[in-house]
């Protein structure tokens, strides 16, 4: 078969990458370097990445608190389709698809004056009117009685496969992928303390990041940054000098960051300066640290004594992405006096630790663009990026078995 030159030619480019990245996550970490700039900047590996790992895995979409009663839900875009979030009825919570089933028109679409966010009773496609139940089935078509085509029963919109894990909704592509607990038990152990499906989400903030997703999947997870970019805000909290990662674990990464010793002496004393309610079951040692988690590919949490932040990552192209920085407390913490304010200070908090991190990570993928960076050495401290070569390399493998 004839293949178009300029297709060969993407194709021939594609593999290079791909043996360049096998190779360079093969070494030690002693000898590891960061990846080529084309895994950040390349739109065909971006398309390889959406088709042999997001469309591969298990994505997490939302929480379980985000849409706590029937007829509540939330509107995302992922991977160019649009979806909704659903609280039914019969209290499932479904994936459903928002392309009508008609002419496939996104039945919410935001210019409408739908919110991204709300509570309804069915759904109602502004452009015929034909209307859903909240578990997708079609209710009505107007003026369809002519048509042969028309099979009110067999007529729905389409329905993602999900699973909800920990309070966390995840959706998959995959209708023969390994259920979520079986997929991320290794993750587990570092995470079951928080009782996170009971935890509850009190601040959301989305951001349009300039950034491929990797650039923010590496600056989260590794601590070496506090050093340079948080050197006011995590430093002090969590040196990273004092950062250490778990060794290869199965599509997970955990990065532990100890509190300095000054606030564990604090903590052992009574003295904590936590501010929203723990969750009952941590052990003590969890009062001594925060940890980053990656679900791969793109599962991300920093976990820490008395909250949680989850990070929701939609990819849209080899530069850019949306973000969501989320904030989850107990149920208990919602009711200590004082709440809302404190509550305002934190969320102050996070915006302006992410932006010190959206600032950094803007610029690395200016930086990659240019034609005169090559790629330099990580250190110990950047052991999760290491680990994330590895993922990555396996993937590359899995699809060249294939
Ligand atoms: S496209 Fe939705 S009713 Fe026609
Ligand atoms: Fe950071």
């Amino acid at each position: 078969m004839l293949v178009p030159t300029t297709k060969l030619a993407d194709r021939v480019r594609l593999t290079e990458l791909q043996e360049k990245i096998q190779y360079i996550a093969a070494r030690p970490l002693e000898c590891a370097t960061a990846l080529p700039a084309q895994a950040y900047t390349a739109p065909d590996f971006y398309q390889w990445e959406v088709e042999h790992i997001f469309k591969k895995q298990w994505l997490c979409v939302g929480h379980i608190s985000q849409v706590p009663k029937p007829g509540d839900y939330i509107n995302l875009d992922l991977l160019d389709e649009p979806i909704s979030i659903v609280h039914g009825k019969d209290d499932q919570i479904r994936v459903l698809s928002r392309v009508c089933a008609h002419r496939g028109m996104d039945i919410m679409p935001e210019g409408f004056g739908h919110p991204a966010q709300g509570n309804r009773r069915s759904f109602l496609c502004p452009y015929h009117h034909w209307s859903y139940g909240l578990d997708g089935h079609l209710f009505g078509a107007p003026e369809m009685h002519q048509s042969q085509q028309f099979e009110r029963d067999k007529i729905c919109l389409p329905t993602f496969r999900s699973e909800i894990w920990q309070g966390f909704v995840f959706v998959t592509f995959d209708a023969t992928l390994e259920s979520v607990s079986t997929h991320y038990a290794q993750l587990l152990p570092y995470v079951e303390r928080w009782n996170m499906g009971s935890m509850e989400m009190v601040a959301n903030l989305q951001w349009d990041c300039r950034f491929n997703w990797k650039v923010l999947v590496e600056n989260f997870m590794e601590p070496y940054h506090h050093l340079g970019t948080h050197c006011k805000t995590f430093e002090p909290m969590m040196p990273a000098a004092g950062t250490w990662t778990e060794p290869a674990l199965v599509n997970t990464i955990v990065c532990h960051l100890p509190l300095a010793k000054s606030i564990v002496d604090q903590v052992k004393a009574g003295n904590s300066p936590s501010v929203f309610q723990s969750p009952s079951n941590l052990l003590p040692d969890d009062h001594y640290e925060y940890s980053v988690c990656l679900g791969t590919p793109n599962f991300l949490l920093f976990i820490g004594p008395d909250r949680v932040y989850w990070y929701l990552l939609l990819p849209t192209s080899a530069g850019e992405m949306t973000l969501h920085t989320t904030l989850l407390v107990t149920p208990e913490s919602k009711e200590m006096p004082g709440f809302e304010q404190v509550l305002e200070q934190e969320i102050a908090a996070l915006r302006k630790f992410h932006l010190e991190d959206v600032e950094v990570c803007t610029a690395v993928q200016r930086g990659l663009r240019s034609s005169l960076y090559s790629p330099g050495p990580l250190g110990h401290l950047e052991m999760p990026i290491w680990l994330f070569q590895q993922y990555l390399a396996q993937q590359i493998q899995a699809d060249s078995n294939q």
